[in-house]
């Protein structure tokens, strides 16, 4: 687009980490392409201007200051947001509208991306009169099983029977039935499916969910376009992170670690166990024997060194030969390291992506919503991960990390997941590289 005006695209991220980070990412890729950026986001939770020079940043008012997301009020937040939200959203849009008109010679907003959580902005932009494009965060697998959910609610949550439209899904592994308040759940997604997209943006890989994205385009008339992973076409060094990351643990895993011997334990930003767990995760990595790297963000425990400090001494002592402990990691770089051979997650769909990329399989413990079915995809349609529902309790989380780590069984699915690596590394320059310059001749297209 050299000699040509930029297009600006206004892209709107909820407040959340494993939502902001896909949407920077995705900006960090358009505006590679040629375009103008600006980022309108919440007060709450806003990313760092400083660390994104490129883009322009624009504020508006939500009404969730100091609020603490956990996966019990993760519902209520998103229909906190999709109230609080519209009024000033519109305001903030309209004053930038006028503004750019005005200041930057008849500039005009070429199109809106917003973030399918947001589900107000779809009238919004009609309103506005503003193209505009939805983004889902999460997989494309998870947005199907939102339209079978809508027809399947009287089914027994835990039914291990399989769902006749969904492959290898079961019941219980849909996002609606783990949800505690699900009746806003249902209406939530009511909402979001009768948004009628001009075109649906997925950050993942045509390969991995081929079959849910054929379903998805038969129920959509919308282009959709797979472009992921994002992290990896961004190829960005620009920290997204809400909370900051301690680099330590990188010096640690470069200190004497062999190689693959590390097990690395996050269950990202929301997602969290309960102090009494924490002590039996402790002890259960300690008496595994094994490596590890573990994130214990501030949320979960106040004072985390009065903790460990707190523990029986052998623990104690343990934690201090086998583990570093950090309350937020710089996460793609420590599952890039070649010490790490392992991957204990939540399986949000960003650290999902993330430990694709780089060859590490993973013991999946879903907390809620989209997670049950990234678990699914990971343990058995890509076969590289256990799935794991057990009690938290210290000889069962022996005996899952010992069979990642040690068994030949988490061998199998190392070599697996190196594997899936190629593949997706190949995707990434064929499918994906296409999908994005579809969306880029599409954007033009709108604007023509
Ligand atoms: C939420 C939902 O829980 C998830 O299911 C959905 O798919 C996206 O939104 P979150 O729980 O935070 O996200 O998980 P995830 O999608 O994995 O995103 C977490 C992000 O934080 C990842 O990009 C990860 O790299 C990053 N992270 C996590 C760090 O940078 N450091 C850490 O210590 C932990």
């Amino acid at each position: 687009m050299e000699n040509q005006i930029r297009h600006r695209l206004v892209l709107i991220p909820p407040p959340l980490q494993g939502h902001i980070t896909p949407m920077l990412q995705l900006a960090t890729i358009l505006h590679s392409k040629g375009f103008s950026i600006t980022i309108a986001h919440t007060h709450f939770n806003s990313p760092n201007p400083s660390n994104h020079p490129n883009f322009n940043f624009l504020p508006f008012f939500d009404g969730l200051s100091n609020t603490q997301i956990t996966s019990k009020n993760f519902v209520d937040i998103a229909s906190t947001l999709n109230i609080k939200c519209v009024s000033s959203l519109k305001e903030t849009l309209v004053h930038y509208i006028t503004k750019l008109a005005n200041e930057n010679h008849g500039e005009k907003i070429a199109c809106i991306i917003y973030d399918g959580f947001l589900s107000f902005i779809d009238s919004l932009a009609k309103e506005l009169k503003l193209p505009s494009i939805v983004f889902r965060t999460t997989s494309a697998t998870n947005l199907l099983t939102y339209h079978v959910c809508l027809q399947l609610q009287s089914k027994d949550s835990k039914s291990r029977d399989l769902v006749p439209e969904l492959d290898l899904l079961r019941f219980k592994d849909l996002p609606l039935f783990n949800l505690t308040n699900q009746y806003d759940f249902l209406q939530s997604i009511g909402k979001t499916l009768s948004i009628t997209p001009l075109g649906v943006i997925f950050n993942t890989v045509e390969s991995l969910e081929d079959s849910s994205l054929n379903q998805l385009q038969k129920l959509y008339k919308a282009n959709l376009f797979p472009i992921g992973p994002l992290h990896m076409i961004a190829n960005d060094a620009n920290n997204s992170s809400i909370l900051q990351e301690n680099d330590n643990c990188i010096s640690w895993l470069n200190y004497n670690k062999p190689r693959k011997s590390v097990l690395y334990v996050s269950l990202g930003s929301i997602a969290s166990w309960e102090e009494k767990e924490l002590t039996e995760v402790a002890c259960g990595l300690v008496n595994s024997r094994q490596n590890f790297l573990w994130v214990i963000r501030p949320e979960s425990i106040s004072d985390v060194s009065a903790w460990l400090e707190s523990l029986p001494e052998d623990v104690k002592v343990g934690v201090a030969e086998r583990g570093c402990v950090v309350k937020w990691a710089p996460q793609s770089e420590v599952l890039a390291h070649k010490a790490v051979g392992g991957f204990w997650s939540h399986c949000g769909w960003n650290s999902t992506l993330e430990s694709l990329c780089e060859g590490v399989p993973i013991i999946c413990q879903p907390s809620f919503g989209d997670q049950r079915v990234n678990a699914r995809l990971l343990s058995h349609v890509w076969k590289v991960g256990l799935e794991w529902c057990n009690a938290i309790e210290r000889d069962e989380i022996e005996r899952v990390v010992r069979r990642l780590m040690v068994n030949s069984e988490g061998e199998m699915m190392r070599q697996r997941a190196t594997e899936l690596k190629h593949e997706i590394g190949i995707a990434v320059r064929g499918s994906s590289c296409d999908a994005l310059n579809g969306l880029v001749k599409y954007i033009l297209s709108l604007n023509a």
